[in-house]
């Protein structure tokens, strides 16, 4: 059986699995991180996969925090390596972010650590392996962080939908080789088969639902085909939009976020554009009916965000390197501004306070979507109009996209390619705020 026809015939299983009970903000959270084994595969094709999992379970627990209301997780390490949790796209305090090396010192195995902050922003968030993260995250260190409005949107289900793919030996089990060449110096680490884990949930046609849709994945941009669903986009990446927005075709680079509001007109699928073809990751069944809402879909509460003054001064970030990419000054396989990896000087001192625009440039023959630690950013149009408010861009190769920040968050925050494998192989760096 060829690889990519496997990818092929696996996606005729659509098959729901356990879905961890979210819970409760009130209640002490603890994660742990150890060895599992899950089923991913539907039976027919494979047993279970050997994975890393938070409380046994890939994704972890939906954790739910309230908005601006303290926040504590402990992280136990029962794994036989270093660990360390990132809250992406929480706007947390430095010493919380998760990043060893940069915030805290790895968790050993047999180790706990402390994450306690006061989530400002309400929205779809998540959470994952900050340590060796392209392979960490691969085998499943990762879950959903849901920041609770005060006054939630009127819909009958507030559903987490958290996309991820795998690579499989036919048995099911995890191919290894992480971290090889090809895949590191292309894009990245590409699973074979892939899915969308679903809470268990019956749906009625005319119910009002939120979606939550997250891509979880390594490396893998996730163009989405979404079926059965009539509405709109209401918030990216956390931040809600003004004005609802209708979706066309959603495409979620790793870890970016689509929230949607939606009328369910019949059974929901969630597809992946593919060119191998529509390629299904799952879906909710539906039955019966409700007589449908007559009200618009609606916005989302304005998250509190200072608006951003005139930039101070611009900053260029140039990709290099990969396959097909030339040559470039980096001593490994990508680099920004042709240096590989962390520095001990960081990209940028940035007053707190300060605006900049960062000119992000693609000079490579591959799509990277840019995080960027402790902070929103808008991303501009080429002529400087103020568009969307992100944690994470996915710039096209060979084009160029600008930001404007307002570095408003003291501390040590990573910039990164969130292709992990990218990531993982030169394309960071680091910008202090003081
Ligand atoms: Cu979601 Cu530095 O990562
Ligand atoms: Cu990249």
């Amino acid at each position: 059986m060829e690889r990519r026809d496997f990818l092929v015939l696996t996606a005729s299983g659509i098959v729901a699995l356990p879905y961890s009970a979210a819970l409760a903000a009130a209640e002490p959270v603890v994660l742990t991180a150890a060895a599992t084994l899950q089923q991913l595969l539907p039976t027919k094709y494979g047993g279970p996969t050997n994975l890393l999992g938070f409380n046994g379970s890939v994704p972890g627990p939906t954790l739910r925090a309230a908005q601006n209301t303290p926040f504590t997780v402990r992280l136990d390490n029962n794994l036989a390596q270093d660990t360390a949790v990132h809250w992406h796209g929480v706007r947390l305090a430095n010493a919380m972010d998760g990043v060893p090396g940069l915030t805290q010192s790895a968790v050993s195995p047999g180790d706990s650590f402390n994450y306690e902050f006061v989530p400002p922003d309400a929205g779809t968030y998540w959470y994952h392996s900050h340590f060796l993260s392209n392979e960490q995250v691969a085998r499943g260190l990762m879950g959903p962080l849901v920041v609770e409005e005060n006054t939630p949107p009127d819909v009958d289900h507030d559903i987490v939908a958290m996309f991820a793919d795998w690579r499989l030996q036919e048995d099911g089990t995890m191919a290894e080789g992480f971290g090889n060449m090809h895949d590191m110096a292309h894009a990245g680490r590409m699973g074979n088969f892939a899915r969308v884990f679903l809470p268990k949930i019956e749906l009625r046609t005319g119910q009002r639902i939120r979606l939550r849709l997250i891509n979880g994945a390594v490396d893998r941009v996730f163009p989405l085909i979404l079926k059965g669903l009539s509405g709109k986009i209401v918030a990216l990446d956390g931040m809600p939009f003004r004005e609802p927005r209708e979706w066309g075709m959603p495409v979620l680079a790793p870890a970016q976020r689509v929230d949607i509001i939606a009328d369910v007109t019949g059974p929901v699928e969630l597809e992946m554009d593919h060119r191998q073809g529509a390629y299904p990751l799952g879906g909710l069944e539906v039955s019966g009916s409700v007589a449908p809402r007559q009200s618009p879909i609606p916005t989302l509460p304005p998250n509190k965000v200072s608006t951003p003054g005139d930039p101070a001064r611009t900053l260029r970030l140039v990709m290099r390197g990969g396959a097909m990419g030339g040559q470039h000054g980096g001593d490994d396989i990508w680099s920004f501004n042709d240096v590989s990896g962390m520095t001990d000087a960081p990209l940028a001192e940035v007053t707190r306070g300060e605006t900049l625009r960062i000119q992000m440039v693609n000079d490579t023959s591959f799509p990277h979507g840019i995080h960027l630690h402790g902070h929103h950013f808008y991303e501009l149009a080429a002529d400087g109009t103020r568009g969307d408010f992100r944690d994470t861009t996915l710039v096209d190769p060979g084009t160029s996209r600008d930001i404007l920040c307002l570095f408003d968050n003291p501390g040590k925050w990573m910039m990164h390619c969130h292709m992990l494998s990218h990531q993982a192989r030169g394309m960071k760096t680091w910008v202090q705020v003081s």
